[in-house]
């Protein structure tokens, strides 16, 4: 997608404000702070008062802060918003932000659910300006040199992720419905997507709750997809997994004609000691640190980045699949996922002019691909 560019430099650092002064707020504090290119005029939140007690925290006591965070960003000059608040306000806050003409970094997931982050994908349409998504764990130098060595492996037929960890969270996460699809695994889905270059076509998924689990929800899942190309991605994975533990990030096997690559989650990657594993990425920022350079360079350049709103959403749909797999019993396509959250976005659309762009969409996969704009505009 095209967008209004902004030459932010560390000469010219780019105004943001950030919105949401939760755990993940006070870690982009730290970030903008840590970052040259990026200077901080107010932080918002819906609790103006937690909102002055993480800037005075930081020593900041001079720093605005309100409840609105487009009005803030007026009020301060800022040029673009960084979006921390919790996923049902993501929508709200990030079409307010794109419509007052604010570019917005938004933390995954996207939205609640697809049909509201098609709304936002038109809504930065309709706005022309650039929404991107922190999907943090994408920016990991290990994951790029994995996407690297992938390359050498030929045609991959599987690829799994084991992700086996023992948290007791306590509040919302013991409560949902479908904790570790909804809340962790959209993370590994998004990394798929990234390793293999391709887009999931089918969804299966058994989700279940072990008799021991200390979720409400279900705390186990399983899912197998099929990607375009036909290499199947396997996630296994349970927060209640008492014992040794793998990596956040997961463990990892993809397996192709030529061979094999693995990763820990957390070290160098292994290639077969026969395959030419190429250079290690050149990746120097982790995390929403990553994201954060990504999301300025994109401004500068007007070069789309990874996490764009368009191409990030089919990491939503992933979630959405596996969930509607897990209840309906059934095989789902990824494209009837698409088609019923565009209708429902169709529907519920409060806003003319987004619902218009909406309508003008004849393929939700390729306008989330960029080939029906490219071919229509
Ligand atoms: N990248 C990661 O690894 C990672 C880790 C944790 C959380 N997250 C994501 O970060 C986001 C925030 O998570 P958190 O743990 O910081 O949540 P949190 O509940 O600690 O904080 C969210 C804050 O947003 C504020 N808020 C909600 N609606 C608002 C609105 N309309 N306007 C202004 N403020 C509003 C709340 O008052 C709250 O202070 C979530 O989307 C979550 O999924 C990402």
């Amino acid at each position: 997608m095209r967008f209004r560019t902004i030459p932010a430099s560390p000469a010219d650092p780019l105004r943001v404000v950030i919105v949401g002064a939760g755990g993940m707020g006070r870690a982009w504090l730290a970030t903008v702070a840590d970052s040259p290119e990026v200077t901080l005029t107010g932080i918002a939140d819906l609790d103006a008062a937690l909102a002055r007690d993480v800037a005075d925290s930081a020593g900041l006591p001079d720093l605005p802060v309100g409840t609105d965070a487009a009005a803030l960003a007026r009020q301060t000059g800022a040029q673009a918003l960084i979006n921390a608040t919790t996923p049902e306000a993501h929508h709200p806050v990030t079409t307010a932000a794109l419509f007052a003409g604010l570019p917005v970094l938004g933390e995954k997931p996207v939205a609640e659910n697809v049909s509201r982050a098609l709304s936002m994908a038109a809504a930065a349409e309709v706005t022309g300006e650039l929404f991107m998504v922190s999907q943090s764990r994408r920016w990991n130098p290990y994951l790029a040199t994995l996407r690297g060595m992938i390359t050498r492996l030929g045609t991959i037929g599987t690829m799994t992720t084991s992700f086996f960890r023992s948290e007791r969270f306590g509040g919302f996460r013991d409560l949902m419905a479908y904790p570790l699809l909804i809340d962790m695994a959209i993370h590994a889905f998004d990394s798929a997507r990234y390793l293999l270059d391709a887009e999931p076509v089918t969804a299966y998924c058994q989700s279940y709750n072990p008799p021991w689990s200390w979720y409400a929800g279900d705390a186990n899942a399983t899912v197998v997809f099929e990607m375009d190309g036909g290499t199947r991605y396997v996630y296994n994975g349970s927060w209640c997994s008492p014992g040794e533990v793998t990596s956040w990030n997961g463990t990892w096997r993809v397996s192709g004609e030529k061979g094999t690559a693995t990763w820990d989650g957390d070290h160098e990657p292994v290639l077969d000691a026969e395959l030419d594993a190429g250079e290690p990425a050149d990746s120097p920022n982790f995390g929403i640190a990553g994201a954060l350079q990504a999301f300025v360079r994109a401004l500068r350049t007007g070069q789309p980045p990874s996490g764009e709103v368009h191409e990030n959403v089919m990491s939503l749909a992933m979630v959405e699949a596996a969930v509607q797999s897990a209840t309906s019993g059934r095989l789902e396509r990824l494209d009837d996922v698409l088609e019923r959250a565009h209708a429902q976005a169709l529907r519920e659309e409060t806003r003319a002019d987004v619902r218009n762009a909406l309508a003008g969409w004849s393929s939700v996969r390729d306008i989330l691909a960029g080939t029906e704009r490219m071919e229509t505009r």
